[in-house]
């Protein structure tokens, strides 16, 4: 079926919420369903939007893959808890880590993603709670770049023709699927969440591990967290759109205490966009990149290189994998 985009021009964030929380209710019915809440724009938009329309007939949980940013988890409970929205913390580090224990390439990572998410841990989740559907915030960009073969957003699932209800036994609704990001934003807005939500940076739906080339295992997990935290810390007052921290696969010799020391590589990216289609590297002032590489190589063991990209997107992405 062809999604039809809505565009900002078009977009009146107050109508389509009344539209889309009938169609919600409608769909629902007396059921019940469930949603993941990540943190993200497009996630925290849906949850918000998916409790106006449907009370108690949605049942929101805070999966804890383990490969979420420093202080995530604390930090949306407390969000979402001032706006009363009821928050479920379920803890599924182990399901997630060991799915992708040895595993290098970036599309075999996103698909063990993939089947952690919707089969094991929401499987069981819906199989629990006897939801019948599973509410998402998939966004048009995530499924144009998954048509057009760039990437397999970990989100996408019925544009690439898999039956939920067949596959893993409930029905995706995605009420946000005709919006780009400014366009989601403008509903945030709308849904009276705080700026500081709906304003945020993108942030991927694989998280922390579409940012370690590599092998994703707790250690580097862990570094590449830090490295978000010092890049969020030092990056939010640029106003860029979105900047990240990327750990390589690959170590180089360095030098620390005027020893060999043969440590990892962090890459920098700090990205101007509007809708994350395309994407020019933000002219950063090089004090700031060196303060981050001061950082960088000063708060976090083992660090001994830090890059700065200088690529556009194309023929860079976003995100490292
Ligand atoms: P890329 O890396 O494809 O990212 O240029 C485009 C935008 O989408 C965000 N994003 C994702 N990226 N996998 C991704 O690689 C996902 O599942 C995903 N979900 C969201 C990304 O952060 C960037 O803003």
């Amino acid at each position: 079926m062809k999604i039809e985009e809505i565009t900002l021009d078009q977009l009146d964030g107050v109508e389509f919420i009344e539209d889309k929380s009938r169609e919600l209710s409608r769909e629902v019915g007396d059921g019940l369903a469930i949603n993941a809440l990540s943190g993200g724009v497009d996630s925290s938009v849906v949850t918000m939007l998916g409790h106006k329309a449907l009370g108690n007939r949605l049942k929101t949980y805070f999966i804890d893959n383990g490969i979420m940013r420093k202080g995530e988890p604390e930090q949306i409970a407390q969000w979402f808890g001032a706006l009363g929205v009821p928050i479920e913390i379920h803890d599924a580090r182990e399901q997630f880590f060991s799915a992708l224990k040895g595993l290098t390439d970036p599309e075999e990572k996103r698909e063990a993603i993939t089947q952690t998410f919707y089969k094991d841990v929401f499987g069981d989740l819906v199989r629990k709670s006897g939801a019948k559907f599973l509410l998402q915030g998939t966004i048009f960009t995530d499924v144009e770049e998954t048509v057009a073969g760039v990437k397999r957003q970990h989100n996408i699932l019925s544009q690439l023709g898999i039956d939920t209800q067949k596959e893993f036994g409930y029905e995706v609704i995605e009420p946000l699927i005709q919006l780009r990001k400014p366009g989601v934003r403008k509903v945030g807005e709308a849904l009276g969440l705080p700026l500081e939500m709906y304003n945020r940076p993108p942030f991927p739906g694989p998280a922390l591990a579409a940012r370690v080339i590599g092998e994703v295992t707790p250690e580097r997990v862990s570094l590449v967290r830090e490295a978000t935290a010092i890049v969020e810390e030092e990056l939010s007052r640029t106003g860029a759109f979105q900047y990240l921290a990327i750990l390589h696969e690959d170590r180089v010799t360095g030098i620390r205490n005027g020893k060999r020391d043969y440590g990892f590589q962090i890459e920098i990216r700090c990205w101007n966009s509007t809708d994350a289609k395309t994407a020019t590297p933000t002219r950063l002032d090089f004090d700031i990149l060196e303060r981050l590489a001061l950082r960088m190589t000063g708060e976090i063991p083992g660090v001994v290189s830090v890059t700065y990209n200088i690529t556009s997107k194309p023929t860079s992405t976003i995100e490292a994998i």
